[in-house]
């Protein structure tokens, strides 16, 4: 029987990866956690609890509590939010980490942190980016997320914990709104797209990065924990990959669905500069190879089914409001 913790869980990904794990496992084997309570919502349909992960006592306590064997780690400042605030990215990347592996080794508990497309910098080969390749990122965000793979690995060498990863691209989900990335415009056009039939985008219209859509994203993330140790050459982390596209293709084929569609830009200096540090497509034939790894949704899939849902959801919304005021 697994028993999880999931720190950082009322977060983009953790409130899709929640209601995963406890669909796998059983809703009580998994404890979600954040440092805020959310305010009602899929996560509280278990077991949660208010947890700061710069408290080390707390996050021991949480696992213990437990009898936690699997903690998949979260809690993070994302790119965009850690370039205004490096020092506190610094703080908050590092420091809940090394309290996270110190409590799991402590406790004998597996660790699944996810690292980014931001690990890698400008001197990376950039089309595709190889699984072990330089890096050398410019962005505080980067910074961490190359030195936590780094501290994973030392924890798996070192003390045996099964530390494993992944290199997220951007995420694209219509269930929790985006975090403070880079990649958050890829999110963000969709709703603008039908309430107002146009976007400004942050990003140049020719800013090619890489992409999943967030169902992709969750399995990959259970798959990678769940793989046979025997055939794992790499821990921290996987490249791992489903599509790649630029602000302009993304506009393009939302428009092939929502006739009249707009885009237009207006560059925000700071994240064009995270953008243009990062890889155009990951080369994730590693996790393909040593664990299965195969993308579901591709960028047809994915645009049909993101507006599909939101659609759903705002008649959904609309007929609620109907109801309320009959
Ligand atoms: N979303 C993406 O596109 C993306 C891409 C690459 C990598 N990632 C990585 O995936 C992980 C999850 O990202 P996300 O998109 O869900 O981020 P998010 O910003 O949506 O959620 C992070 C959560 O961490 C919580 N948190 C912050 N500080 C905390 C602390 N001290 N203790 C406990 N909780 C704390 C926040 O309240 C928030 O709910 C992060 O490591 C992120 O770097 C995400």
């Amino acid at each position: 029987m697994k028993r999880i913790v999931v720190t950082g869980a009322a977060g983009q990904v953790g409130t899709e990866l929640v209601p995963a794990l406890r669909a796998a496992f059983g809703n009580a084997a998994v404890l979600a956690t954040d440092i805020r309570r959310p305010h009602g919502g899929v996560l509280l349909d278990g077991p949660f609890e208010t947890v700061d992960c710069m408290n080390g006592q707390a996050v021991a306590a949480a696992v213990l509590r437990h009898r936690a064997d699997t903690i998949y780690h979260l809690a993070a400042l994302l790119s965009a939010s850690a370039e205004r605030s490096p020092q506190l990215a610094y703080q908050v990347n590092m420091g809940t980490l090394v309290n996270v592996l110190e409590v799991a080794r402590d406790a004998g508990c597996a660790v699944f942190t996810p690292s980014s497309i931001g690990a890698f910098g400008p001197t990376t080969p950039r089309d595709p980016a190889p699984q072990d390749a330089l890096q050398r990122p410019t962005t505080m965000y980067g910074v961490t997320k190359v030195a936590g793979e780094l501290l994973c690995d030392y924890y798996f060498a070192r003390y045996d914990v099964d530390t494993r990863g992944l290199r997220y691209p951007g995420l694209i989900s219509h269930v929790a709104p985006p975090g403070g990335g880079t990649t958050d415009y890829a999110v963000h056009i969709f709703h603008d797209a039908l309430e107002h039939g146009h976007y400004t985008c942050f990003l140049r219209a020719d800013t090619q990065l890489d992409m999943m859509y967030m169902p992709d994203a969750i399995r990959a993330s259970i798959e990678v924990m769940e793989a046979d140790p025997a055939r794992l050459r790499h821990r921290n982390a996987f490249n791992v990959t489903a599509m790649q596209f630029t602000p302009a293709v993304l506009a393009a084929e939302i428009a092939k669905h929502s006739a009249g569609f707009r885009i237009e830009y207006d560059v925000d200096p700071v994240r064009q500069r995270i953008a243009d540090s990062w890889p155009r497509r990951l080369d994730d034939s590693a996790a393909r190879e040593e664990w299965g790894w195969q993308p579901q949704y591709d960028l047809a899939t994915m645009t049909a089914d993101m507006l599909q849902q939101l659609r759903e959801k705002a008649a959904a919304l609309m007929g609620a409001a109907t109801e309320k005021r009959g």
